[in-house]
């Protein structure tokens, strides 16, 4: 039998059953990450190498070493993810890959292997957009939420506001018109003489220092008509500060101006967010990407969304930050929708939500 006619079989068995142990894939940027998920919610395994310690040297992600990085681990990761969820391939019902938006060499390896396992197993290859597959990580986490709900993502490459539909469809309801937040804080970082990765390192400076000591600019951030953002504004001023306080030979406390610096980046997204529930009448609000592992954002928005009378919803730390079970999560939605592609996938290096199929 053809393979397009096996994978359209086995397609079929799963919509009708309504039941799929999905094997995931994730290769986007720095991370290499494989998982087993069943039925879009439980998490069997889910395994990553992370190639933090690689790019260390140079202050961030070198996309040539990354690729070559994912080249080196998939095929362990993988192996050792359907190890440690007690499985073969021929417990597997289908294969998802994140096709975009990310680092086009670091995709076309995650994507390449997944077609090589597509084809051999004649099993279905589902195509994941990674930002979906972010926002999908709390359905793992929280088996009891169910769409409609906001979810405020918040990435190294993107900071958006996202209507999720009951059928799963999505929705960009406002975004970043320049840095997405974890830039903003990468950047920060810098600027503030931190290792890569910044985010975390200046999440842990802050930790010491007085959020009220140093103020930022609004931009148009405290603007109630529209639900975009700015933060490129945050990084300058930062610069600035440092700047000023050298040229008059001031001492200039760090941890004051991170925690300053986080406190502000924290309350633009938390307002945007409860405003944007508040203008579209959303119950709940959930939180996702890589920094939605900061522990003050997740606080300060449960606080402010709980006293807004919403439930708030956020992922563990681990389910954050990249991981491949969030995109066998996302997969599952389209599986059943019979969302599944063709051995000529492509990478996209950018893609928008609404866009992805
Ligand atoms: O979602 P993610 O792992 O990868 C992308 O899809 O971009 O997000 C990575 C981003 C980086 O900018 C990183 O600095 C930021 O998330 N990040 C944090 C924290 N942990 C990761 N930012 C602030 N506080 C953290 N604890
Ligand atoms: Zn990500």
């Amino acid at each position: 039998m053809s393979y397009q006619k096996e994978v359209q079989e086995k397609l079929h068995l799963i919509q009708n059953k309504q039941a799929a142990t999905i094997l995931a894939i994730e290769s986007s940027c720095d991370e290499t990450a494989a998982a087993v998920v069943q039925n879009g919610r439980e998490l069997v395994s889910s395994l990553l190498f992370s190639q933090i310690d690689l790019h260390k040297a140079y202050g961030g992600v070198v996309p040539e070493i990354a690729s070559r990085s994912h080249v080196e681990k998939i095929g362990l990761i993988t192996k050792q993810a359907l190890q440690e969820a007690q499985m073969d391939l021929s417990q597997i019902d289908a294969i998802a890959v994140t096709a975009g938006p990310g680092l086009i060499g670091c995709l076309l390896v995650g994507l390449s292997y997944a077609k090589g396992l597509s084809l051999a197993r004649r099993l279905p290859l589902v195509p994941v957009h990674h930002i979906r597959g972010h926002i999908c990580a709390n359905l793992i986490a929280h088996p009891d939420l169910q769409a409609p709900f906001l979810c405020l993502v918040v990435s190294g490459g993107h900071s958006h506001l996202v209507a999720v539909e009951d059928d799963m469809s999505m929705r960009v309801l406002g975004r970043t018109v320049d840095d997405a937040a974890g830039e903003a804080f990468d950047k920060a970082a810098r600027a503030l003489g931190l290792p890569y990765p910044g985010g975390p390192e200046l999440e842990k400076l802050a930790q010491n220092g007085d959020k009220e000591a140093f103020r930022f600019p609004s931009a148009f951030n405290d603007d109630k008509d529209h639900l975009n953002f700015s933060f490129s504004g945050l990084k300058t001023s930062i610069v600035n500060q440092m700047h000023n306080a050298a040229q008059k030979n001031e001492p200039l406390n760090k941890a004051d101006l991170a925690a300053s610096f986080q406190a502000r980046l924290i309350q633009i997204l938390t307002d945007k967010a409860l405003l944007a529930c508040q203008q579209y009448g959303y119950q709940t609000l959930a939180l996702a990407g890589g920094v939605a592992s900061n522990q003050s954002l997740r606080k300060h928005m449960q606080d402010k969304a709980e006293t807004a009378g919403l439930r708030f919803v956020c992922p563990p730390k681990e389910l954050c930050t990249d991981n491949a079970a969030m995109i066998g999560s996302a997969a599952y939605a389209q599986l059943l929708k019979g969302q599944i592609a063709d051995l000529s996938l492509n990478g996209r290096a950018s893609w928008r939500i609404e866009d992805a199929i």
